[in-house]
């Protein structure tokens, strides 16, 4: 199934109310978030815009879901009003983001309404169930403090009955698992490399075996070798601890490698949802397919990139019809008038706001929009992408 899927078996979100405590007994739901009716704003008045608009998802556990969207689509504010860490202007207008985490020793499962929780119940949930790597992460280590005070931190924290040995032991695991020396413990952080600061920031979201781990853009400042060893360390990391993860990029391509399922974001709204072998092999929304020709694959042949013309509309001033109507190559008469939703293609979870893919409509699907992207992809490609 895929981690998109609402199954049977998954409770309604709208039946909950937050914090909503332990679940009941039945089978517990394959869910770790539901993402629900969800639009945030910056600002008041005449000068609000909204940054993300009436968003839904859901996530299974052990599952990757990839953001993508260029650069002020509204990825981060989108993770940042779920974790609750939006900060003024921002403000979480509508919708819930129900986290459910597993209780110690198999005892079931605990559900949270985030935009309902308390601060304590925050606190009692970040780093211990859900943790961030902020897209600044590459700075967000304190400079005047070694790497150890930085583990030395979280586990005081959260792990009160842990002692100095096994934390500095805890530490030292935490780094080998990704790919770093126990010597880095003693550095500070100019000491490191850029790779190894986020391999860093990677080991302290993982530190208390977090449930759901976000991690926005978080190879984003690096070179393409150094972006491939992470997102293989995540890969890896992910299929030994089980976490569930959330991972924002900008670059389509590299999220094929790591995501089951893709949300392709355009002026905070998600405009194409799919499995990411779907999205890659035969993306449906022109946007989609923009960002696709915009990035070269991590793996398998050379392709021309050509980019989407123009830039990302601004918020404060969305052409009227729908947002992408004004760089789409294929855009209609009807596109200038009327805003397309988001409906269900194939099967259920795949998913395209576009007029072109309106059952019954009279527009012809471009090729490019229909079909496998044979033409841009090599046998290799494709392997690659199956076999993950
Ligand atoms: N602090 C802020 N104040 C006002 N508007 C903001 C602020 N931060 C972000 N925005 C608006 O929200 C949009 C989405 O931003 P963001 O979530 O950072 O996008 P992304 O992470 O996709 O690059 C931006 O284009 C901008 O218009
Ligand atoms: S609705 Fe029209 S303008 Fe918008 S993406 Fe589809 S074809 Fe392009
Ligand atoms: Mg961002």
């Amino acid at each position: 199934m895929s981690a998109l899927e609402r199954s049977d078996e998954s409770p309604q979100v709208d039946a909950l109310a937050a914090p909503v405590g332990p679940a009941e007994k039945e089978a517990p739901s394959p869910f770790v978030l539901d993402v629900h009716d969800f639009s945030v704003d910056y600002g008041v008045g005449t000068q609000m815009v909204t940054a993300v608009r009436d968003v839904n998802f859901s996530l299974q556990r052990s599952k990757v879901l990839g953001v993508a969207g260029e650069s002020g689509s509204g990825k981060s504010t989108l993770v940042y009003a779920i974790t609750r860490l939006l900060r003024a202007p921002g403000v979480i207008r509508s919708g819930s983001a129900i986290l459910r985490v597993a209780l110690p020793d198999g005892h079931g499962v605990e559900e949270f309404d985030l935009v309902q929780a308390d601060e304590r119940t925050l606190r009692r949930v970040r780093w211990s169930h859900v943790s961030v790597v902020l897209q600044s992460a590459l700075n967000a280590l304190n400079p005047v403090l070694r790497i150890r005070r930085e583990f030395d931190e979280v586990l005081k924290t959260h792990r009160a009955s842990m002692t100095k040995t096994q934390r500095r032991e805890r530490s030292v695991e935490l780094l080998r698992m990704v790919g770093l020396s126990e010597d880095r413990l003693d550095r500070f952080p100019h000491e490191l490399s850029g790779g190894q600061r986020q391999r860093v920031m990677i080991a302290l979201a993982l530190a208390l075996d977090p449930d759901l781990v976000i991690m926005d853009e978080p190879t984003t400042a690096l070179d393409v070798v150094t972006q491939r060893e992470i997102i293989n360390e995540l890969n890896d990391l992910r299929s030994r601890f089980g976490f569930a993860m959330i991972f924002i990029t900008h670059d389509l391509s590299l999220l094929v490698e790591l995501a089951d399922d893709i949300v392709v974001m355009y002026a905070g709204a998600i405009v194409e949802r799919a499995s990411a072998l779907e999205l890659y092999d035969a993306p449906r929304h022109p946007y989609t397919l923009g960002l696709l020709n915009s990035f070269p694959p991590l793996h398998g042949a050379r392709q021309e990139l050509t980019g989407i013309p123009g830039s990302p509309p601004d918020l404060a001033q969305l052409p009227a019809g729908c947002s992408f109507s004004t760089r789409c190559p294929f855009v209609m008469e009807r596109c200038r008038r009327e805003s397309p939703t988001l409906i269900s293609l194939d099967d259920d979870h795949r998913q395209v706001a576009c007029w072109l893919h309106e059952p019954g409509a009279s527009a012809t699907v471009p090729v490019e929009l229909s079909q496998r992207r044979r033409a841009a992809t090599s046998d290799s490609d494709l392997a690659t992408a199956e076999s993950k």
